[in-house]
Formats: structure tokens, C-alpha cells, sequence
């Protein structure tokens, strides 16, 4: 095959890219888009300050411009995200513990069932741990006043509302065998043991030179697979240029592809010029849409 999206079908996989809705009315944009990736997550159009900017307040038309072209195109959307600590509006950490909890339910139930038959998989929860070696949780309203139950409570309303949907948890720095990486482990083989409702774990996968494609990268995702979820590489980006940073492509889609319960793939963003690292080239496309040598090696990695 000779492009991103059919290949990795080929190889029983998804191809995606992160998608901005002001972008899709570049021509050169939408064809890329079309033509090369078969899954799509909105870069930031589907977070809780886009979609709920005041309480009981809804506004998915941006999020659904992405939608509506994806799914008119065949391919699958990833739902990014429900509960997260970061793009939060004001009024969300404001709230005292109880109102919080239904303001949360709330939010998944609505969201949910408004994009319900369209989303693949969801990013349920994103980024709750901690970096460093603590294991611990990350400080956010939701962890501050509902306690470490905030993740098992999102993700029993998430499958209640939508039980068709894969529930991810996602975050970054967990892509190796690591500190954060090993409590996220623990709490999935936790939910795993009592029945709470998870199906997949997203790895960010940010690379750059202070953190680096990990050697134990698939060793990693092997490990979370044999805990009876799927996996998926969920925001990949690599810093870099040439014939070094297309290695490194190579390799994280040769890790996903070695592990069978790696589903799918997602780059950042599609030109380096729309990736969210302002300085830098981390994508598979120039800013004139050339594919660049980290292109050409993923594709020939599938
Ligand atoms: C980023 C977007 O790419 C930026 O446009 C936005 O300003 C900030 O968020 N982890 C995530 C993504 O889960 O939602 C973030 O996306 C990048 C880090």
C-alpha cells in the first residue's frame, strides 16, 4: 500500500492524525488528511473548555465539523477528552467536591451521547499521574476533591453512556518501563481485577532529545496488552530531522506493530508547521506537505 492509512489497514491497524477544524479548509490540508490517514483525533476541539465553557452549556460545532468530515471520509474518530486537568474552564475547579462529581457525570454523559455511534475509542481520563518516580497522582480538581475514585467513577459513566465505545486512559512519559508508567500499569491491572470497565491505554509518545523513543518501548506495551487491554500510540511526535528522526519513526511503528493488541497509531498533527511544538519539525510532512524521510520510513515500517 502506498499510503499511511492503507498500509497499516493492511496490517490490521489504524493510521490517524490530530486534526484542527480551522485547518480543514486548506485545501492542501483536507487532501493530505483524505489521502493519507484513516482515523482522526480533534486536537482540541473536543476539551472541556471547548465543548462545556460554561456549566450545562454546550457547544460542539467545531468538534463536529471534524466529525462530520471524518466519518463523511470513512475514517474513525478518537475521542479527546473527558476528564482532564488542563483546557479546564474556571468554573469546573471552582466547584466544591459533590457538585464536582455530577458536574463531571454530567459532562461524560452529555459529551458522549452526543457523539455516540461516531467515536472509536475515548480518552476517558488524560494525564492523572504524576511525572517522576512517586507513582503518585497528579494534583487537579478532580483528584483534590473526589479522591484517587474519579477515575474508576469516569470510567462506570463513561461505559454506562456509551457501551460501544473503547474507554481509554491516556498520558505521556508512561511510554517506557518507568516510575509513572508502572502506576498507571497498576491501577489498569487493578481495574482489570475488580471489574472496572477499561479497554485500552494511550501512550502520548512526545519524543525529543530529553526524552527519547524508549528502548523498552514495546516491552512496555507488551506488558499493558497482557493485562487484557488494548493499546494505542496516541499523539506521536518526534523532534528531529533526517535520517535520525526517521529511524526513530521506524522504530515506534515496528513497537506498535509487535504487539498485537497495538490497535493503532496517531501523529500530532499533520505539516510541521501546525504541530503544537512551535519551534521544530516533529511531523511526517513539511510545510509545503513534502513527505519527509520520517514519512517515508513509517510507511515502509508497516
Ligand atoms: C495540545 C494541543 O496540541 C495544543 O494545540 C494546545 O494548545 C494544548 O494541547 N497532551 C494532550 C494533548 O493530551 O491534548 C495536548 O494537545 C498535548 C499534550
Amino acid at each position: 500500500a502506498d499510503t499511511l492509512g492503507a498500509a497499516a489497514a493492511g496490517q490490521g491497524r489504524y493510521f490517524g492524525a490530530a486534526v484542527a477544524a480551522n485547518h480543514l479548509g486548506e485545501a492542501q490540508y483536507a487532501a493530505t488528511l483524505n489521502r493519507e490517514f484513516n482515523s482522526v483525533t480533534p486536537e482540541n476541539e473536543m476539551k472541556w473548555d471547548a465543548v462545556e465553557p460554561n456549566r450545562g452549556s454546550f457547544s460542539f460545532s467545531r468538534a463536529d465539523q471534524i466529525v462530520n468530515h471524518a466519518r463523511g471520509q470513512g475514517m474513525k474518530v478518537r475521542g479527546h477528552t473527558l476528564v482532564w486537568h488542563s483546557q479546564l474552564p474556571g468554573w469546573v475547579s471552582g466547584l466544591a467536591a459533590s457538585d464536582l462529581r455530577s458536574a463531571m457525570n454530567n459532562h461524560i454523559t452529555q459529551v458522549m451521547t452526543h457523539y455516540k455511534g461516531n467515536i472509536d475509542s475515548w480518552d476517558v481520563v488524560n494525564e492523572a499521574f504524576q511525572d517522576g518516580g512517586s507513582g503518585a497522582r497528579r494534583s487537579s480538581p478532580f483528584q483534590d476533591k473526589l479522591g484517587n475514585g474519579f477515575i474508576e467513577e469516569a470510567f462506570r459513566t463513561a461505559r454506562a453512556t456509551d457501551p460501544a465505545a473503547k474507554l481509554c486512559y491516556n498520558d505521556y512519559n508512561t511510554d517506557g518501563v518507568n516510575a509513572k508508567s508502572t502506576a498507571v500499569y497498576n491501577m489498569v491491572k487493578d481495574f482489570k481485577a475488580r471489574g472496572v470497565p477499561i479497554d485500552c491505554v494511550g501512550f502520548q509518545s512526545h519524543f525529543n532529545p530529553n526524552s527519547p523513543v524508549p528502548s523498552d518501548y514495546r516491552a512496555n506495551l507488551q506488558r499493558f496488552a497482557d493485562l487484557g487491554v488494548d493499546v494505542q500510540i496516541t499523539e506521536l511526535d518526534i523532534e528531529g530531522s533526517g535520517q535520525a528522526q526517521a529511524t526513530n519513526y521506524g522504530n515506534v511503528v515496528r513497537a506498535c506493530l509487535a504487539v498485537s493488541r497495538c490497535t493503532g497509531l496517531t501523529v500530532w498533527g499533520i505539516p510541521d508547521k501546525y504541530s503544537w511544538r512551535a519551534s521544530g519539525t516533529p511531523l511526517l510532512f513539511d510545510d509545503n506537505y513534502n513527505k519527509k524521510p520520517a514519512y517515508t520510513a513509517a510507511l515502509s515500517a508497516l
